[in-house]
């Protein structure tokens, strides 16, 4: 479904991102790792455009799209929850998740699985519950729900989570778990995450960054035989 390809990227002369290459398999996950500071978030933001990249490759479902700006790979499938969630603080949590549905409604054409509001609510009965609370009151956790909700309602092809787990309860943990459990075969993950245990419950495939190069890969159940907990433990 993702095909990235020797993907390189400089904050001005610090070569952030070097040779990065990955691929997410149709309905399946793969989880990116690796410690502070490696390039997992630049890496994210190169995907869905919001950083130029110097070299490499990014394609969708064969379609290309390293030169695409960022609101049109929304529209081509991409549906991304940024680290540090980025809801909008001062809207509710209904308004948070209809600009979600307002890209959604536009992607139409997108051949993945179409989520409405009640999917969302279904997955999250928190966000039903809370749906006029002005959102910037919610926890971490439940802000954590309603960005992924944002996310489904832009019907993606790829949901792309940055450090989901961050900072957030552990019961809110695993639900999160949960439902990347229940999404994949509907639609491809892509997650971005430091906490091993959690990596590996939905891990189908792995790559490990250090200083913004793959330093290791494989199969989600290779990880612990690979050493990952060593490369990312600090
Ligand atoms: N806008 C920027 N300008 C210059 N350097 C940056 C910028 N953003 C990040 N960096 C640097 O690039 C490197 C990679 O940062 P990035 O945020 O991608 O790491 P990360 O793996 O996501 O870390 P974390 O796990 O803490 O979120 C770091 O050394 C960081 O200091
Ligand atoms: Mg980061």
């Amino acid at each position: 479904m993702l095909k990235i390809s020797a993907l390189n990227q400089f904050y001005g002369s610090s070569h952030t991102l070097r040779d990065v290459s990955l691929n997410v398999a149709e309905g399946a996950c793969t989880v990116v790792l690796g410690r502070n500071g490696v390039g997992k978030t630049t890496l994210l933001k190169c995907l869905v455009g919001l950083l130029p990249v110097k070299g490499g490759e990014i394609e969708l479902a064969g379609q290309p799209l390293t030169r695409t700006p960022s609101h049109r790979r929304v529209l081509a499938g991409l549906g991304y929850v940024p680290q540090g969630r980025e809801i909008f603080p001062q809207l509710s949590v209904e308004e948070n998740l209809r600009i979600g549905a307002y890209a959604g409604e536009r992607n139409q054409t997108a051949k993945g699985k179409q989520f409405s509001f009640d999917d969302v609510f279904h997955t999250f009965p928190v966000l039903k519950t809370m749906r006029r609370r002005i959102a910037g009151n919610l926890s971490g956790g439940q802000q954590q729900q309603l960005a992924i909700g944002r996310a489904l309602l832009t019907n993606p092809k790829l949901l792309i989570l940055d450090e989901p787990t961050e900072g957030i309860q552990p019961s809110i943990v695993m639900e999160i778990e949960a439902v990347i459990r229940s999404l994949k075969g509907s639609l491809s993950i892509l997650l971005v995450e430091q906490f091993f245990d959690f990596a590996q419950a939905v891990a189908d495939d792995y790559v490990v960054l250090v200083r913004g190069q793959v330093v290791s890969a494989g199969r989600g159940d290779q990880m612990e035989a690979n050493n990952v907990r060593a490369l990312i433990s600090v």
